[in-house]
């Protein structure tokens, strides 16, 4: 009854901003990501025949408050899964997660967390793997987590279902379909954000004139992007992740109170990003709710990208690549799809 996984996080292209249903994880609008290698979450549970309190550890401290409910929320499900599938319900767990990169980072960290705990749980629980039980499970204790479960370009497709079983990530391209793709996070500031994204987009979808034209544009750019990603274009993607992000922070800006997630450093590397390509370099930003800049570039532009992120503020630099699925360790890697 124990069972250990690994899962990375993933950068949304387009974003996902704002829920239709708060309990369930349901968006109003598709997004898309790229999951990101090498940076990765693994996870362990294991499941007691005898009943009691769940025990939670992230990255070495026990957990409390919020983030266990969170995660005793996502175990309970596993519960009632195993129960309704004959293999009788499991007793208490023991859980502990750690990550191999800053949770500051701005990069979800809680999707790779949620990924690696749902592909970690119901495998100790004995079920059998499969995908979209998995991210469907995995989006219910965070929204983007159900694009991690698979690697390479995964659209969370939003569904239209009130109880949610068509909203879950689906994988477009693997990770081999775009190897030299590189995506640079800078790290201009370390400072655990003000509002965290579920706050955020709550505050966005409740006050912001602008959301049903988010929503609607979103869905719009998930379609226009997939053929880009499909012939590896570069610039085009880059195109429609930098006007996404910037529609997203707009919507955001417009909420009462507004919301603004960017530093002085963050627009001070967008600047410079723009010159970089006057200058014939493919570089492109996305930004999440957080002050630290993605940059999409080629492998062969990635040094130069690197270095003038350094020269407007980054204190690190985070280099990802497309990364692979969810995967169990110690067992074997079988996926059903
Ligand atoms: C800006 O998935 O962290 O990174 O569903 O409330 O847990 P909850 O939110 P979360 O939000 C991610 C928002 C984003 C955009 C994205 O990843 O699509």
């Amino acid at each position: 009854m124990k069972a250990t996984a690994k899962a990375h996080p993933n950068i949304a292209l387009v974003k996902y901003w704002g829920k239709r249903n708060e309990r369930l994880i349901l968006p109003h609008q598709s997004s898309l990501s790229v999951t990101l290698g090498p940076l990765a979450v693994t996870t362990t549970v294991e499941f007691e025949a005898a009943r009691g309190d769940d025990e939670v550890s992230i990255n070495g401290k026990v957990a409390q408050g919020g983030e266990r409910e969170r995660v005793v929320a996502l175990l309970q499900l596993v519960r009632r899964e195993a129960k309704a599938r004959g293999l009788g319900a499991p007793g208490r767990a023991r859980m502990t997660s750690a990550g191999d990169f800053p949770a500051a980072a701005g990069l979800a960290s809680s999707a790779a967390a949620f990924a690696a705990l749902a592909v970690a749980a119901r495998a100790a629980a004995g079920l059998k793997r499969d995908v979209k039980t998995e991210s469907t499970l995995a989006r219910q204790g965070s929204g983007s987590a159900c694009r991690s479960i698979e690697g390479g370009f995964v659209r969370w497709n939003k569904g239209t279902r009130a109880d949610g079983r068509d909203s879950y990530g689906e994988q477009l391209f693997d990770a081999a379909h775009w190897p030299e793709l590189r995506l640079l996070v800078g790290m201009v500031s370390r400072e655990e954000k003000e509002v965290k994204s579920r706050d955020g987009m709550r505050g966005t979808v409740k006050t912001s004139p602008y959301y049903p034209a988010w929503a609607k544009d979103a869905d719009l750019e998930v379609k226009r992007i997939v053929p880009f990603i499909k012939r590896r274009d570069l610039e085009a993607v880059g195109e429609v992740a930098e006007r996404n992000a910037w529609r997203m922070h707009a919507t955001a800006f417009a909420a009462n109170p507004p919301l603004c997630y960017l530093k002085p450093e963050t627009l001070s590397v967008i600047q410079a990003c723009a010159q970089l390509r006057k200058q014939g370099v493919g570089v492109w930003f996305t930004l999440d709710a957080g002050p630290n800049p993605v940059l999409l570039t080629s492998q062969r532009d990635e040094a130069a990208v690197a270095k003038v992120l350094t020269a407007h503020g980054a204190s690190e630099i985070v280099r990802c690549h497309p990364g692979g699925d969810a995967q169990l360790i110690g067992s074997p890697a079988s996926v059903g799809r």
